[in-house]
């Protein structure tokens, strides 16, 4: 299916602009889960995305570089002209990414309200970056006018670093007498009313994300907690069966649009990626896969685990638990602290476990690439994914898709986003230790045929939904389809 080109807004670029060792921009890779989903759509457009590069204006680097002829990452065919820098000075930009969007947003949508911190300047500066991604897209908006005349451009603005950049975009456009269509889609989960209102700007945030004409979220249930925050906060008119939303006599419709992972792409580097090195063939691997994100309940796990090594001492020297921590908002102090906590309950149960031939925990602080990704999730016997609040989680579904030799066993909270679909998972709470400890013994040693019909329809429901259905689903809830089938619409 070809559209017109798309117009993407996301705090980052596709990748970080960086100098190689002779001092020459070069494009870093940052592959997550927004990028892997939705680059694919803005190369086959044709299309633009704005972004931050990952830079600071004092650091002048400012172009662009093109791809590298060996570049394999999803972001490969994205030309130079394609991507619209947002240059910051690093003070604006630290005040609105740490101040407000990961001390403020991050953990209020996340439902953890007590580490949230309202400040006004900090929600200023939150604001006046909004504006500045708005004023850069109108140039992409503008482009692409001029280029296709009389295309209605489509404008999607991604996640919660952007949800007041809207309504800039819609005046900018009004004044100049061009129709667009604003959509907005959040990576992490929308809360309910009674967090949302400890937001002190919680009237002008909501108007802002009204600004758009379609608001995807990952779940039903986010949905409805945005509608209802709307209509208690805003009086706005709603239509919660439909779930559409009347503001400033224009008509909102919000849609549940669970996003997925390209399941092909992972299913193939599993059947390629070298095997991963064990101890001995026996050895079974107990898989977790983060950023080390304070949501992510990586203390918990730990925990669980050590409970488990005491009360069934037969896994001992049989059991490895691998954990992948990728370094997240590393200026943040709620991050830092958390990297020590980290370390220590590590550093605790492996002196506390290990033999002079085994230690419990392999711990890899960094980012690994995919490929090597796609290998552990084959190699390993069980994915422990058991965050304390997550919008989705694409880990659970990437496991389930390299699950091409002998079938593991995906743990899984339903604190995530995930757990709403992924029903044949075995689900922990992650705050009840003892039967998270049971709930890992329960993997480890589950028969095959059991393992196998739960991973055989786990792994038929992410193939048949997977990143291309998410976008289909995209472009149908804004009724964007190509100018020879509008006509069909
Ligand atoms: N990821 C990666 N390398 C790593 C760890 C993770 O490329 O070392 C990718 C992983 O493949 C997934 C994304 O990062 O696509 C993480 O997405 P998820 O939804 O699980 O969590 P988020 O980090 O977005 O909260
Ligand atoms: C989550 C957010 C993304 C963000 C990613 C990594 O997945 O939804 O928007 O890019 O975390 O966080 P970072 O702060 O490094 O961009």
């Amino acid at each position: 299916q070809s559209t017109s080109p798309i117009i993407v807004v996301a705090n980052r670029l596709p990748f970080i602009v960086g100098k190689d060792e002779n001092g020459k921009p070069v494009r870093k890779q940052c592959a997550g889960g927004l990028v892997t989903a939705v680059a694919p759509v803005v190369v086959e457009t044709n299309g633009l995305w704005i972004g931050w590069p990952g830079v600071f204006l004092e650091d002048n680097l400012e172009y662009i570089p093109e791809s590298s002829p060996n570049d394999k990452s999803p972001t490969a065919g994205l030309k130079s002209e394609q991507v619209i820098p947002v240059n910051l000075p690093r003070d604006q930009f630290n005040a609105y990414y740490n101040g407000c969007c990961n001390a403020t947003f991050w953990p209020l949508f996340h439902s953890m309200p007590d580490r949230a911190l309202f400040q006004a300047d900090k929600w200023e500066a939150y604001l006046s970056v909004n504006e500045e991604f708005a004023k850069l897209t109108m140039l992409a908006v503008r482009r692409v006018i001029a280029k296709e005349p009389g295309v209605v451009p489509l404008v999607w603005i991604h996640d919660y670093h952007l949800m007041c950049t809207a309504n800039f975009i819609r005046s900018a456009c009004e004044a100049e007498g061009i129709t667009i269509k604003l959509a907005f889609f959040l990576h992490i989960p929308f809360p309910s009313w009674d967090i949302m209102r400890l937001f002190p700007w919680d009237d002008e945030l909501l108007q802002n994300i009204l600004g758009c004409d379609s608001i995807g979220f990952h779940l039903e249930d986010y949905c409805l907690n945005f509608i209802d925050c709307c209509h208690r906060r805003l009086g706005c008119r709603i239509d919660r069966q439909r779930m559409l939303i009347e503001h400033n006599s224009r008509t909102v419709s919000v849609h549940p649009l669970p996003i997925s992972i390209p399941y092909e792409r992972f299913e193939s580097l599993s059947k390629t990626a070298e095997a991963v090195v064990k101890n001995n063939p026996e050895e079974q691997i107990l898989l977790c896969v983060d950023r080390l994100d304070y949501t992510k309940g990586l203390v918990h796990r730990i925990k669980a685990f050590e409970r488990l090594l005491e009360k069934h001492p037969e896994h001992i020297e049989k059991v490895v638990l691998l954990q992948v921590a990728v370094p997240s908002r590393t200026d943040v102090k709620e991050y830092q602290e958390l990297k020590e906590e980290l370390d220590m309950e590590i550093g605790k149960l492996n002196g506390r476990f290990s033999t002079p031939n085994w230690s419990p925990i392999r711990y890899i602080y960094g980012c690994v690439s995919q490929e090597q990704l796609a290998a552990f999730y084959r190699d390993s016997s069980v994915a422990l994914v058991t965050p304390l609040r997550d919008g989705m989680n694409l880990v659970a579904k990437e496991f389930v898709a390299c699950q091409t030799k002998e079938p593991g066993v995906l743990v899984l909270s339903p604190f995530a986003g995930a757990g709403t679909a992924m029903l044949e998972a075995l689900q922990v709470n992650p705050y009840e230790t003892e039967l998270f400890s049971e709930v890992i013994h329960r993997a480890i040693t589950m028969p095959k045929d059991e393992r196998e019909l739960r991973m055989k329809l786990l792994r038929k429901r992410e193939k048949e939904r997977d990143v291309n259905f998410w976008l289909e689903s995209f472009l149908k809830s804004v009724n964007c389809y190509t100018k020879t089938s509008d006509s069909e619409n």
